[in-house]
């Protein structure tokens, strides 16, 4: 039977409960296809802190070394504002760990499922028209990333600073990932840019248009962010594939969401060169609902189809985690964020069940 391994990092808040409820799913879905996956679980962020005195455990890291892919809940604790910036669960342990693993591509696909069109918030006649976008957003590079990087000076001189950087082969590779989804979608990629005020744009979207000579099926259109915010709220069906920086897909994959009903709803895939990839929700861990069985587990559920589909390149089991999902929703069940009258309230453990029971 084949063996695939997965290093499990529930992490910090909802982390333990959604990744519990994905793992379900993963054991329904190796048992009906014969596969092995073989899940072993560290600590990561807060909940590493709190043992190890740091987010990001060596042992959490060589795990993940180990392993063909890593499935992780969400980190970030309130309890953690009392460390230096730097060391926080966000900046020491997610942000690490997409860097070593040079998890440069980072796809977010936000869709409306039928069922949910009412609980979106954009008017009906809108969300009717359908809302199937893939937001590629660039995970190792920009603001984030960019050297300098802190806070100095004294009084009112005291200045913080971050710099926005791309360098063309960065830029190159993950344009190249964008335009080959959209390749195999709708044949549209938007690229996303501030070019009238950074240069980091300028040079951005000059890479684009070089890319685009190799992908002459594809229609591009450059879109400046704040533009691109305001047209997602409007008249989101006219994107396909959405192509961004570090900050903007940040930004834009919140919003993009939340038209498709929940923050909950979202899968994310972070992938490198090799196939490599940590997957999680785009959520974050939500510590006010801890330990509460109310949160939405199909972000972190989708995010292991992804896993099998990108890492395993296991098509169908992917489609059936897809499958799923759907029928759960179908047949009315609903948690707590997207539940709207007449449908089937369910807990974070419950619908993690319903899912692996209907796959
Ligand atoms: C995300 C999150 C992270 C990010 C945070 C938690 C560092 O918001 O994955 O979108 O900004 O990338
Ligand atoms: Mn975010």
């Amino acid at each position: 039977m084949p063996t695939y391994k997965i290093a499990v990092l529930p992490g910090d808040g909802i982390g333990k409960e959604i990744t519990s409820a994905a793992v379900g799913v993963l054991k329904a879905i190796g048992e009906k296809y014969n596969k092995n996956f073989e899940m072993k679980e560290a600590p990561v962020g807060w909940e590493a802190y709190k043992l190890h005195k740091t987010c990001l455990p060596n042992e959490t890291l060589s795990l993940c070394k180990k392993s063909d892919a890593i499935l992780l809940g969400a980190v970030g604790h309130p309890d953690a504002d009392k460390l230096a910036p730097e060391e926080r669960p966000e900046r020491a342990a997610l942000l690490p760990l997409r860097k070593k693993f040079d998890l440069f591509a980072n796809l977010r696909p936000a869709k409306v499922f039928p069922e949910l069109i009412d609980s979106s918030p954009l008017k009906r006649t809108i969300v009717e028209q359908g809302i199937d976008i893939l937001i590629v957003r660039e995970l190792t590079g920009d603001v984030y990333f960019g050297e300098p990087k802190g806070i100095s000076g004294k009084g009112d001189a005291e200045a913080g600073f971050d710099n926005m950087k791309y360098s063309r082969g960065e830029v190159k590779r993950i344009a190249k990932v964008a335009f080959e989804f959209a390749q195999k979608r709708r044949k549209k990629l938007t690229s996303i840019d501030k070019a009238n005020v950074l240069s980091c744009g300028v040079l951005w979207r000059k890479v684009v248009e070089e890319v685009a000579v190799n992908y002459k099926d594809v229609q591009v259109e450059h879109y400046y962010v704040d533009n691109a915010a305001m047209q997602l709220v409007k008249n989101p069906g006219q994107f396909d594939v959405m192509l961004c920086g570090n900050m903007f897909g940040d930004i834009l994959s919140d919003e993009a969401s939340t038209i498709c009903g929940s923050l909950g709803m979202l899968p994310s895939a972070s992938i490198n060169e090799k196939k490599f990839g940590l997957f999680e929700p785009i959520h974050g861990s939500a510590p006010k609902y801890e330990g509460k069985n109310i949160a939405n587990p199909i972000a972190t559920i989708m995010s292991t189809s992804m896993m099998l589909e990108y890492s395993f390149g296991l098509k169908n089991e992917a489609k059936a985690v897809e499958n799923a999902v759907k029928k759960a929703l179908q047949q009315g069940y609903r948690t707590k964020d997207i539940y709207t009258e007449g449908t089937k309230l369910l807990g974070t453990k419950e619908m993690g069940n319903k899912i692996a029971e209907l796959v």
